[in-house]
């Protein structure tokens, strides 16, 4: 088997983040639940799980990073306890249905959302032949849209009421990734919040929420991170209060009648996945030992060698702003107008590789490259395949497309 859908969740870890997972369901005790040895065990891994993803991420202090379950309950966790009727949001057309859901939800409760789009491109020509050289006219290969985000609609979109902006900083769909800098600085020029999904960026790219103005930073444990399902979080920046989405045990001020208001309890209530957590904070040592520039060299040297075998073939159609100079490991394409689930069925009955079809829970970036009705195959790569696995696969759509 080659799995090639670590954009979907990560599936060769580091083998010290199975071996913490096991220690963890054999050693500990509730977190924060009590003072004998199990607790304090747990506790101590969670703690430390912090300090590791504040130093990944710049934080200011490892309070500030409160866990959730996933991404997406993270997402909720910012967008349902930071904007109000009134409020004006300001978002993408790149965004996965995780933030796009809960805006629906709030515009029907009378929060205004914009969404800023992609630029209006015809279908750019791959000019490459067999050998990689240039062709002309006859020697055009394929088709590439960019899906790249529309900057010039930044300004236009502000409004009186904005409160913030929520971006995804690498689109699951595409692997093009936002101008974070220039983004988070119009954010912070014009008052507003600056909210960062991170999914398919922590642990994958370099992330520093001070630098970059971020505000709140939601992400998941099980992808670039590389831990186990079931984890995930949010950093708040010292000074925004988010209104918790959930409340309930604490561990503490237990005979308050409203959950404690202190990061980064504020955002966890109940018992955690310490297990997850401590499976999390082997992997997230496993990346700082690693380096995460390196981490990301290595993943985007697998995905341009898949990307340059595939501009080589004829009859495929590729997505995503290929020459930028910053990406995710991502490649996204379609051979001509099969649907792309019946390719990556294909992929994976007649080859044993794994890869994502069909829509990928980001419906306004499909209708920007208009893909909706056939979708996309997703190919995307992680530090442990092998450039074996990136030939075998190239070998493979080559085979399809013919
Ligand atoms: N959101 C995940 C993906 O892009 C599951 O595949």
């Amino acid at each position: 088997m080659i799995y090639l859908d670590s954009a979907a969740t990560s599936f060769h870890r580091p083998p010290e983040v199975e071996q913490a997972v096991l220690h963890a369901m054999h050693f500990f005790g509730n977190p924060g639940r009590g003072a004998h040895a199990p607790t304090l065990d747990a506790a101590r891994t969670v703690y430390d799980t912090r300090v590791r993803l504040a130093e990944l991420f710049g934080a200011e202090d490892p309070s500030r990073i409160a866990f959730s379950c996933n991404a997406t309950e993270a997402l909720n966790t910012a967008i349902f306890g930071l904007f109000h009727p009134g409020d004006h949001v300001i978002t993408t057309v790149c965004e996965h249905n995780s933030v796009l859901r809960p805006l629906y939800l709030l515009e029907r409760q009378g929060v205004e959302v914009t969404r800023v789009g992609t630029v209006k491109e015809k279908d750019e020509a791959i000019k490459k032949d067999e050998t990689g050289k240039k062709g002309d006219a006859e020697g055009v290969f394929g088709m590439v849209k960019s899906g790249r985000l529309d900057y010039g609609m930044l300004e236009q979109s502000l409004q009186k009421n904005t409160k913030a902006f929520v971006l995804a900083h690498a689109s699951n769909l595409t692997g093009n990734v936002a101008d974070i800098l220039r983004i988070g600085k119009f954010a912070h020029e014009n008052g507003l919040l600056f909210v960062v999904d991170a999914s398919q960026s922590a642990g994958t790219l370099p992330i520093d929420v001070q630098k970059q103005n971020i505000d709140v930073l939601c992400f998941t444990g099980h992808k670039g991170l590389m831990g186990p399902q079931g984890t995930g979080g949010l950093y708040v920046r010292e000074g925004v209060s988010i209104a918790p989405l959930k409340s309930g045990g604490s561990g503490i001020k237990s005979y308050e009648k409203e959950h404690p208001k202190e990061m980064p309890t504020a955002l966890e209530a109940g018992t955690l996945n310490a297990h997850g957590i401590a499976g999390l904070n082997a992997a997230a040592a496993f990346i700082q030992k690693t380096g995460i520039q390196n981490i990301h060299r290595r993943e985007m040297k697998l995905a341009n060698r898949f990307l340059d075998g595939l501009m080589r073939i004829p009859n495929v159609k590729l997505y995503g702003d290929l020459a930028a100079k910053e990406r995710v490991p991502i490649v996204t394409f379609n051979i001509g107008d099969y649907d792309s689930s019946t390719v990556s069925d294909w992929l994976w009955e007649d080859y044993g590789i794994c890869v994502r079809a069909g829509a990928h829970c980001a419906p306004l970036m499909h209708l920007a490259l208009g893909t909706q009705k056939q979708g996309a195959v997703r190919a995307s790569f992680s530090y442990f395949n092998t450039e074996d696995e990136i030939d075998t696969a190239i070998e493979a759509v080559r085979e399809l497309a013919k």
